[in-house]
């Protein structure tokens, strides 16, 4: 009787305290996903081309305010490791991190006020791990392992 007191009383504590570094951690489904969707896929959408494409017709896209496809985790993703490495960093970055001191051109998208920009910046770079603003050809083994980008 008393052990299955003691075994209840550890299940609600279990409940109220899920396991701490776990329960925390940023991943794509719990806190990433809905602000993609909320702030970038008006225009990274479903009716966004692929990015070889549009690479291959940029100007056409930007006219209609399109920019590549990133509306699913294998789709973002190819944004941040490989192969537009570091692409989601130089455009969210708030200028930290940049040589010019300059935000990168998607910053601005985070939010509609810096406090909620900052917010989603930080969201950002907790997922990604590893915040480099570096591209495929400079970024070392140790700096990609460094990205987690958890699902
Ligand atoms: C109003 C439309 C619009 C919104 C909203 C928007 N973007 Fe973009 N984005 C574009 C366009 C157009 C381009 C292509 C032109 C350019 O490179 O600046 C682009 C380019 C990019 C690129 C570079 C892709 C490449 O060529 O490598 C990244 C990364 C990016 N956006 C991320 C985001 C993220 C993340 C969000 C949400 C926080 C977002 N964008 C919101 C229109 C938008």
């Amino acid at each position: 009787m008393k052990s299955i007191t003691l075994f209840l009383l550890l299940q609600g504590l279990a409940l109220v305290q899920p396991s701490g570094a776990e329960a925390d951690e940023v991943t794509y489904t719990t806190r990433i996903k809905q602000i993609v969707d909320a702030q970038c896929i008006g225009c990274h959408g479903a009716d966004s081309p692929e990015y070889h494409e549009f690479k291959a017709n940029m100007r056409k896209y930007e006219q209609s305010s399109k920019g590549p496809r990133m509306d699913s985790y294998t789709y973002l993703i190819y944004f941040i490791g490989w192969p537009d490495s570091g692409a989601i960093m130089r455009r969210l970055d708030d200028g930290k991190n940049t040589k010019e001191g300059r935000p990168g051109n998607m910053f601005k998208y985070l939010g509609s006020t810096e406090e909620e920009r900052q917010k989603n910046l930080s969201l950002f770079r907790e997922w990604v791990g590893n915040w480099t603003l570096k591209r495929w050809a400079d970024i070392t083994k140790e700096e990609m392992t460094g990205i987690k980008v958890a699902y």
